[in-house]
């Protein structure tokens, strides 16, 4: 069969789609790069705000006409809405075919099968647990950055907002033996970097092997150049972790560390395990261990901020705001609080008007925007070691290639040879800098 598959939501669902690819591929079924062209769609899908649903829902409706007008023969749903939403999207959708949980992805080629044997529809929704831990297909796809390795699944918070512990079950971290075969497996089809996921990586344990004890194996990969890791948990990062940013050279300097808000009392109704004081004390301590050490190697911070969370008042959401004013986040994901049914949260009282939301959301947005460029501004001048992506998209505007820096800024780069390949690593001048992008020319060229 030829199949179409478009992905939603996070990383972590990019991953998954890269494994539901590499396993049609290994049964025969072929990829192609417009919906039209496909016998089935498979869409991979997110829950995780009001937005998200949305825009999957949008696209259900376009992939419904092209079924009805016989351009394609199925449809199939897989990820978090299916986990979260199950039989019922079948009821209110019958021209759904298949309905597939994140636990579920092996068996498609099979459910493919039944599909051709005219014995659908089917909701397929595995248990969410330890059997899936060490699922993994190799990835097969053409080399393409960032590369997502998967090291735990689920989570076992149970921050009063989230649908995430609902959508991807318990946690369950897969075994270093596993996730070490698969970077190597990665590294010898030429990767040079890998991007470790987990809803919160820096709670990662097997048996005696914590954390910081996976990224050290991982560290001691030879041909394997960069490491990075998301998403950590403020609760969880300890000392180590900071260290280990610092004192092992593949590990990017690169920490993505969601705080949510700046308002203890707002911090508690989210359920976060963690106050404002235990936040800035992990940053505090961090800018202190990378004290002396130069520009092009301090560690890059970021967040996610929701805002307009039930209950939360110009008072609290001005703590938000002045903790982005002390801490300054290199970059930072910013939310109107968006609710969702079944979760702690969504039956709180004080719910904010859309109106409120969106002033304070824009608010920030500015704010943040101001921080990131004022950071960014101060790296013109130095030279950092920035490793190619691709070539630039937008040939008129920029006829390099994008790339990223160890501290995971994108860098648009001049001057690259024309043999350039995916996973070359550079050392670029910083000649020009916006909010989000740094521009820069070709020093020199380190191994390849
Ligand atoms: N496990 C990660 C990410 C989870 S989802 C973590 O704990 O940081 C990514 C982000 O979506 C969250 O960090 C949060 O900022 C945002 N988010 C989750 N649920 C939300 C909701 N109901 N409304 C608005 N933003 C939400
Ligand atoms: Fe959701 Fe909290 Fe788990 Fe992140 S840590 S996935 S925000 S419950
Ligand atoms: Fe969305 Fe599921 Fe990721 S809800 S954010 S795709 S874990």
């Amino acid at each position: 069969m030829k199949f179409h598959l478009q992905t939603f939501g996070c990383q972590m669902n990019v991953y998954d789609s890269e494994s539901i690819a590499g396993i049609l591929r290994a049964y025969g079924h072929e990829t192609v790069s417009t919906v039209q062209e496909a016998d089935i769609a498979l869409i991979n899908t997110c829950s995780v705000r009001r937005g998200a649903e949305t825009r999957v829902l949008g696209q259900l409706g376009h992939l419904k006409t092209l079924k009805s007008r016989g351009i394609i023969r199925y449809i199939a749903v897989c990820g978090c809405m299916a986990q979260k939403h199950g039989e019922d999207l079948l009821k209110e959708r019958g021209y759904i075919d298949l309905i597939l949980g994140p636990a579920a992805l092996s068996r498609l080629p099979c459910l493919l099968d039944r599909l051709e044997n005219h014995d659908g529809p089917i909701v397929e929704l595995s248990q969410l647990d330890i059997e899936d831990r060490d699922d993994f297909v190799p990835n097969d796809g053409p080399i393409s950055y960032p590369c997502f390795v998967t090291i735990m699944k689920g989570c076992d918070r149970r921050c009063s907002y989230c649908v995430v512990p609902d959508t991807r079950g318990p946690e369950r971290s897969r075994s270093p033996q596993n996730v070490l075969d698969e970077i190597r497996g990665l590294v010898d089809r030429g990767y040079r970097e890998v991007t470790l996921l987990g809803q919160t990586v820096d709670s990662y344990r097997y048996d005696n092997t914590d954390f910081v004890g996976l990224l050290e194996k991982v560290n001691a990969i030879e041909g394997l150049r960069r490491i990075r890791f998301a998403t950590s948990h403020p609760a969880d990062a300890n000392e180590r972790l900071l260290f280990a940013l610092r004192d092992l050279e593949k590990v990017c300097e690169q920490l993505h560390l969601p705080v949510q808000s700046g308002s203890d009392r707002i911090l508690a109704a989210m359920r976060r395990d963690h106050t404002r004081e235990d936040y800035l004390r992990i940053i505090d301590r961090l800018r202190e261990i990378f004290d002396g050490i130069s520009a092009a190697h301090q560690p890059a911070i970021s967040t996610d901020l929701i805002v307009g969370f039930p209950g939360e008042t110009e008072s609290d959401f001005e703590e938000t705001v002045d903790l982005m004013r002390r801490v300054r986040w290199d970059s930072a994901f910013m939310f109107k609080y968006s609710i969702r049914p079944g979760t702690y949260a969504a039956t709180l009282p004080e719910h904010l008007d859309e109106e409120t939301k969106a002033r304070r959301l824009a608010r920030v947005i500015d704010l943040q925007h101001e921080t990131s460029r004022e950071i960014n501004q101060r790296l013109i001048g130095e030279t950092l070691e920035v490793m190619l992506d691709q070539p630039s998209a937008d040939k008129r505007k920029h006829s390099g290639w994008d790339g990223r820096s160890r501290q995971g800024k994108t860098v648009k780069v001049a001057g690259v040879s024309p043999d350039a390949q995916p996973g070359d690593i550079l050392c670029v001048r910083i000649t020009k800098t916006t909010s989000y992008t740094l521009f820069g020319d070709v020093v020199s060229y380190s191994v390849r």
